[in-house]
């Protein structure tokens, strides 16, 4: 009997807790519940348990610009390119073809990982077909990822190479194969690339020669971690193994279906796992979705439900001209900066630029390692419905869920969440297809009835107040799709399972 595949995807614009989500599925879901439940009914939760239990954890997509820390021993662990399942010993992580891999970032990773005691030889497998991401990337992405507020980790020219191939004899594509086999040449291709990059955008080559004995000597240590097998997931699926695969950023984000130029560039829809996760869909089984209640977006780009419009947009990634060369450059306010406002004071304004600013502040959205303050929206239902239908998503995990109390204490006359779009004077419930007219609509904002109890405590959907009940069936009606679990706060047990 062979087994099945999952696969976990962001349903906005990235950070929405899908690790967290990842963490619960992994984990076995009620075992814990197992032990206490009368024997009769012990059977069906076991039933349901091996059917959500997984053996292997997969990426297909993206590379270090995915990124979000597991505690563990109370030691944080931050992870950008190791699938979140690492933590829990019987489950062999795999990254696949469609995923970037920095070897120098890689290995960091590994060694941190490996320093707390956790295993990863015979358990870590990383497709060698994967695209490397290599100093000319990072340093293209240096010069020209401003515009579209990257991470800086290659990301884009990585890809961009991938579809270039070769020139002229001279790889642009270098994957992690080519650094393995040819190791001569593939050195030989990357200082090229480099100096290509420098002579286009007029930059100083510098020390190419030790950054690329660096991405060797990493790549070296690798070895024993690059799967030669393109058929090995396939392999394990055929022999019974399940497989939950992991979406990393956003469906909101994806090159194609997303906000497109203010993209990562890569597929992030659950569709590509079937490519990038190299496994055929007849596997599939279903899509997690994971939204989270207050939206986030970072980088720029159209957010038509963003508390303060396009000043909150500026505020957050401001462009300046640097008066020592001329050039446009970004600064953004730090989450230092804001530490003295009042977040009450803040969430009580009728201005929604201060409004947001006091639901980033109670809601501590900011970038975990750049500090980037996160750009807040309302709840869009169009857009979760729009990317609902994009990945076929079976079911919802709503984060953040507690965070909507925080709207009682405003003025407004309820939870604002976005019912429609009016676009040209017509009501659409679609996202238009271009950045332009995306930025034209005006979003259709209903209140819902506040929720006044503080729900971080409760763990069952009986203690839940009729007005969160409420909520969650309008959710269900409008986007086709069941919600099975709600956040109600940043702990592992924080959380209440819809049955
Ligand atoms: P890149 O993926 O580094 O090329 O960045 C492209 C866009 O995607 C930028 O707006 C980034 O802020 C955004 N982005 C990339 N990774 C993440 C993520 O993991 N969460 C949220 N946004 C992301």
């Amino acid at each position: 009997m062979s087994g099945h595949s999952d696969v976990v995807v962001g349903a906005q614009f990235g950070d929405e807790g899908k690790g967290r989500v990842i963490d619960n599925n992994l984990e076995g879901r009620n075992i814990n519940l197992v032990s206490y439940l009368p024997l009769k009914f012990q059977n069906f939760h076991f039933i349901e348990d091996m059917a959500y239990r997984y053996d292997i954890n997969a990426r297909f997509n993206g590379g270090p610009n995915a990124g979000h820390t597991l505690v563990y021993n109370g030691m944080p662990l931050a992870l950008s390119g190791v699938p979140s399942g690492v933590l829990y010993n019987h489950i062999e992580l795999y990254v696949g073809s469609g995923c970037v891999v920095n070897p120098v970032k890689m290995l960091a990773e590994i060694m941190k990982i490996k320093s707390l005691g956790l295993p990863l030889e015979g358990r870590l497998h990383i497709s060698d077909e994967a695209t490397a991401i290599l100093p000319s990337q990072i340093f293209q992405d240096e010069i020209t990822g401003g515009e579209i507020g990257t991470t800086k980790n290659g990301i884009g020219p990585a890809y961009a190479d991938q579809a270039l191939r070769s020139i002229m004899g001279r790889l642009k594509n270098i994957r992690l194969s080519n650094l393995l086999d040819r190791p001569l040449e593939a050195r030989r291709d990357l200082i090229e690339n480099y100096r290509e990059v420098a002579r286009i955008y007029g930059q100083e080559c510098g020390d190419i020669a030790s950054k690329a004995d660096e991405a060797m000597a990493a790549m070296d240590q690798l070895r024993p971690y690059i799967n030669r097998n393109p058929l090995w997931l396939d392999d394990m699926v055929r022999s019974g193994k399940n497989v939950l695969f992991e979406g990393a950023q956003a469906s909101m984000l994806d090159v194609t279906k997303g906000t497109v130029p203010h993209v990562t560039s890569s597929h992030t829809i659950a569709g590509f796992a079937y490519v990038g996760g190299d496994l055929a869909p007849k596997y599939h089984r279903k899509v997690f979705g994971v939204a989270k209640m207050i939206m986030s977006r970072v980088g720029n780009g159209p957010f038509p439900s963003e508390f303060g419009g396009l000043r909150s947009e500026q505020y957050c990634d401001e462009k300046f001209c640097d008066p020592n060369d001329g050039k446009t450059k970004h600064k953004h306010v730090k989450e230092s900066e804001e530490k003295d406002y009042s977040a009450e004071k803040m969430l009580y304004s009728s201005d929604p630029f201060e409004v947001g600013i006091g639901l980033r502040m109670l809601g501590k959205e900011y970038g975990a390692v750049t500090k980037r303050p996160r750009r807040i929206g309302m709840f869009d239902l169009v857009a979760l419905m729009h990317h609902c239908r994009v990945n076929g998503v079976d079911e919802l995990y709503l984060t953040k869920f507690d965070c909507l109390h925080d709207f009682a204490q405003t003025n407004l006359p309820g939870i604002p969440i976005v019912t429609g779009y009016s676009l040209d004077g017509q009501n659409i419930r679609y996202l238009p297809g271009s950045n332009e007219m995306l930025r034209k609509v005006t979003p259709i904002v209903e209140y819902f009835p506040h929720i006044t109890q503080d729900l971080s405590g409760m763990r069952d959907k009986r203690e839940l107040p009729k007005e969160a009940k409420g909520l969650l069936k309008y959710i269900e009606n409008y986007t086709g799709c069941r919600v099975a679990w709600i956040g109600v706060g940043p702990d592992r047990e924080q959380f209440i399972k819809l049955p």
